[in-house]
């Protein structure tokens, strides 16, 4: 008896082992298909550098219309920002009507955009640009003067994949008390759903860490609130997106909001630093002023090849605050071909000697260095060992590429 029923138990334990060994097969395979669902989301091929371009919002906010968007189109073409990467043409809150059609569809706000969006999409891309637009995962958009996607992301999708839209940035208003997480990635689906590649732009303000989770849905993701044309707005912004330099990646950027340069409220050396500060922080470089009217100062910042030739290189990798002594600070970060990018920041109201040393941005103690100035246009005559000092102004920075030489 006690050999039989040991028997039993023996063949039990042996099924028992099977069914578990079954179970953990399936789970894994479950988790393995649904990692690769997760990898394959956002696997649009679109943002493997920053974003480059123009949003109408912090210029012109709701005072939009498609005589604007085409001039502003014309202008980055006359102006040859478009040659140095500024693409994307992206038409903010304020473009529909408060009420969608009878199938539900959103409808171009007539008085604005009679010529419906997409005549408009034909238009920018035939000057070679792309057209970007907005919406919100809520009922209604931010500005309440235009319909949210919130229920209606697939007939949405639809709507813009149709009229040829390259870009969506998608905004956070008035929802449904339902977390991001929940509401995004539907219009991420979406989306992808259309077969139509447009850049997913999470504008979720930094809520709920979008970094944390952004890659999966988006990309590029809010950090933070909005900007304003101010100093402290602007470098508040450049802090609170720092903090998360670790998660941006090819295809996927933090996003700090978008330039003031050009708007007014900031001195030329504060612009400088804003224009510095989003190209290390590898931030999309969205021109938010009127290009159709641009001083020689705000065209001669934005198009700066060698700032932007920072943003744009392709190991992609966001700097960082390195080291922080009073109003001086260093922020620095890796480059393709062992480069290093490095802004010497002065936040205080004194003009400042401040030194970086090779140990704290990256390079070997012993290397060195040529230091190209991107401001100044210069590569320095004499070679740094060890660290490079500058002087640098109030509310101003001093922006190197540092290339060791063997
Ligand atoms: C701009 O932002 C700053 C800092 O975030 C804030 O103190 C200021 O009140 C804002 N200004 C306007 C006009 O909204
Ligand atoms: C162009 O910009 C200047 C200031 O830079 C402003 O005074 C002028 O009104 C602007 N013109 C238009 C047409 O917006
Ligand atoms: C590099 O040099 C600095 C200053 O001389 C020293 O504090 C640091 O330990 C050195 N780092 C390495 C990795 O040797
Ligand atoms: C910079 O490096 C040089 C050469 O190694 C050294 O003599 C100097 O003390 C350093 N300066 C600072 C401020 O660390």
């Amino acid at each position: 008896m006690r050999s039989r029923r040991s028997w039993i138990v023996v063949i039990l334990m042996m099924l028992l082992c099977l069914l578990m060994e079954m179970g953990v097969y399936a789970s894994s395979r479950n988790m393995h298909s649904d990692d690769q669902h997760k990898r394959n989301l956002l696997a649009n091929g679109l943002g493997t550098t920053p974003p480059m371009g123009w949003n109408s919002w912090n210029h012109f906010s709701c005072n939009i219309d498609e005589q604007m968007i085409k001039e502003t189109a014309d202008a980055l073409v006359s102006t040859g920002l478009n040659e140095l990467g500024y693409t994307y043409v992206n038409i903010d809150d304020c473009w529909a009507e408060l009420v969608r059609d009878d199938k539900g569809n959103l409808v171009p706000k007539k008085s604005t955009f009679p010529s419906g969006m997409k005549t408009l999409a034909d238009y920018v891309h035939s000057k070679g640009l792309k057209l970007g637009i907005y919406s919100d995962a809520g009922y209604f958009t931010c500005s309440k003067k235009m319909p949210g996607s919130l229920g209606h992301e697939e007939q949405d999708a639809q709507t813009f994949a149709s009229w040829g839209i390259d870009y969506l940035k998608y905004d956070n208003c008035n929802d449904d008390g339902s977390k991001p997480t929940v509401r995004y990635p539907v219009m991420t689906r979406a989306l992808m759903k259309t077969g139509h590649p447009i850049f997913l732009s999470l504008c979720e303000w930094g809520d709920l860490h979008p970094a944390l989770w952004g890659d999966k849905v988006g990309n590029s993701w809010r950090t933070t609130g909005d900007i304003n044309d101010s100093w402290d707005s602007m470098i508040s912004r450049a802090d609170l997106n720092e903090i998360y330099a670790d998660h941006a990646r090819p295809g996927g950027w933090n996003d700090p909001d978008m330039l003031e340069i050009g708007n007014g409220g900031m001195t030329k050396n504060e612009y400088i630093v804003h224009f510095s500060l989003w190209s290390i922080s590898k931030a999309p470089l969205l021109i938010g002023c009127d290009v159709r009217n641009m001083t020689k100062d705000t065209k001669e910042i934005i198009s700066n090849t060698e700032v932007i030739a920072v943003n744009q290189d392709p190991l992609g990798a966001q700097a960082k605050k390195v080291r922080m002594e009073g109003d001086s600070e260093i922020w620095a970060g890796p480059l393709s071909g062992y480069r290093v990018a490095l802004v010497l920041l002065n936040r205080g109201p004194v003009r400042l000697s401040i030194t970086a040393n090779w140990d704290d941005i990256g390079i070997p103690n012993g290397s060195l260095v040529e230091a190209r100035d991107v401001w100044e246009h210069k590569t320095l005559k004499t070679h740094f060992v060890g660290n490079i000092t500058a002087t640098v102004d109030y509310h101003s920075c001093k922006m190197y590429v540092l290339k060791p030489i063997s």
